[in-house]
């Protein structure tokens, strides 16, 4: 376009506008600043998908409803009392607000509980990343004695048999010759976990629509990727995607306040315990950033309560920076536009089979 014929059809949008009282959308307007921040942020983070598809385990209406019954079933674990919600509620974006994860029998977890959204975008499962996929999660906990609890394969799929559970099982997988089994409980679960995307409004904004962000968010914004952050946490879920040492400028202990745990025989070491490779100690999956604003506690033992707070530790331990005050705001700013509606498919309770005959 020509300069004067640009100039032409700005004048005539602005008249327009004018004239239609700002029926054109702001965005349409947005200065150079808010589309070089737009192009900067497309360099290192992606819009959410609407689903995380996968081959092997095409997720039919039928199959993520039973995932989500599975999902909520509380008979399933040892002591009856506990189904993935319990520690991945609704109430708590996806996750259960406590600094430690209380298991069956009440027992205390040694670590905190991520949300369960946009999970399976994350390039493993677990602070350590001991679980390839989502599927593979949910398989193991099956038989975790920290998790469900349970001795046996068969006696899950006795378990699920009794409650009622076969027509279901049938019905989502009908050319299985054996259609109720853990392998199909992991796949069924799985699916539905693929489709509990969260878009936020920074979604909006890196597709080009400059409002979805406040002012303080887009500084926010400036302010993380100039201090560093985005060097971890980048990418669809802002993070999640590698494992780095927590504390490279000191323990981390010293600054979060954590203490050992029996589980990991002192300080948690993260991939370590999974590897037994000394190169691993203390290297933890990055988190993902999504719905943080709205999952404290913080880190794998929710030392810390608030993100504020959490934005600080990051800085020193992290990078060995001290954030001012006005920039930890900005940041958390920027961190709350992160957080996406609960999937709304996920947030109504799920009919589930009446007890046995
Ligand atoms: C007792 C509470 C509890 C229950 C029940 C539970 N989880 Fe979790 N979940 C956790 C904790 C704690 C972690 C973190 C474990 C770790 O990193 O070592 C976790 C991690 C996960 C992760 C990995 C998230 C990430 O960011 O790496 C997924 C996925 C997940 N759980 C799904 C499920 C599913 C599916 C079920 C049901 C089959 C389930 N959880 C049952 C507490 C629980
Ligand atoms: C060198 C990599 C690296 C950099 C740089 C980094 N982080 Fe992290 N971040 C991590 C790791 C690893 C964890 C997980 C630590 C843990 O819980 O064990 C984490 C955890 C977090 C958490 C807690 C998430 C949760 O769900 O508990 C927040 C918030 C966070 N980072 C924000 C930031 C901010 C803001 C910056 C910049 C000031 C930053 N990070 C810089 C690697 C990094």
């Amino acid at each position: 376009m020509s300069q004067s014929k640009k100039w032409m059809w700005v004048s005539a949008v602005f008249c327009t506008t004018l004239a239609v009282s700002l029926s054109v959308p702001l965005s349409a307007l947005s200065n150079n600043e808010d589309a070089a921040l737009i192009s900067k942020a497309n360099t290192l983070f992606k819009p959410l998908p609407v689903t995380d598809a996968l081959e092997n385990n095409e997720f039919t209406p039928l199959r993520v409803a039973l995932g989500k019954a599975l999902f909520y079933e509380t008979r399933v674990s040892s002591d009856g009392r506990l189904g993935c919600a319990t520690c991945h509620n609704a109430a708590y974006h996806g996750a259960d607000a406590l600094a430690l994860s209380v298991g069956i029998h009440g027992k205390v977890l040694p670590r905190n509980a991520p949300t369960v959204f946009n999970t399976s975008l994350l390039v493993a499962q677990h602070y350590g990343g001991n679980r390839a996929s989502v599927e593979e999660q949910a398989f193991k906990s099956l038989l975790s004695p920290l998790a469900y609890g349970n001795t046996t394969n068969d006696q899950v799929e006795t378990k699920l048999i009794k409650l009622g559970y076969t027509s279901l099982f049938k019905a989502a997988y009908p050319s299985d010759a054996k259609p109720v089994s853990v392998e199909n409980w992991s796949k069924a679960i799985g699916a539905f976990e693929r489709t509990l995307m969260t878009p936020a409004p920074f979604d909006r904004f890196l597709k080009g629509d400059a409002n979805a962000l406040s002012k303080t968010a887009k500084l926010g914004l400036e302010k993380f990727i100039s201090t560093g952050c985005a060097g971890c946490h980048n990418g669809t879920v802002v993070g999640g995607q590698t494992y780095q040492k927590f504390g490279i400028t000191q323990d981390y202990w010293l600054v979060t306040g954590s203490t050992p745990k029996d589980a990991f025989k002192g300080y948690d070491k993260g991939r370590f315990h999974d590897t037994k490779n000394e190169a691993d100690a203390f290297m933890f999956k990055v988190p993902q950033l999504r719905n943080v604003a709205a999952t404290a506690p913080y880190f794998h033992d929710g030392s810390v309560e608030t993100l504020p707070q959490a934005v600080k530790v990051m800085a020193q331990l992290q990078l060995g920076k001290q954030l001012s005050d006005e920039d930890v705001s900005h940041i958390v700013s920027f961190l709350e536009a992160l957080t996406g509606d609960i999937p709304s498919d996920f947030a109504q309770v799920p009919q589930l089979p009446a007890a046995p005959h």
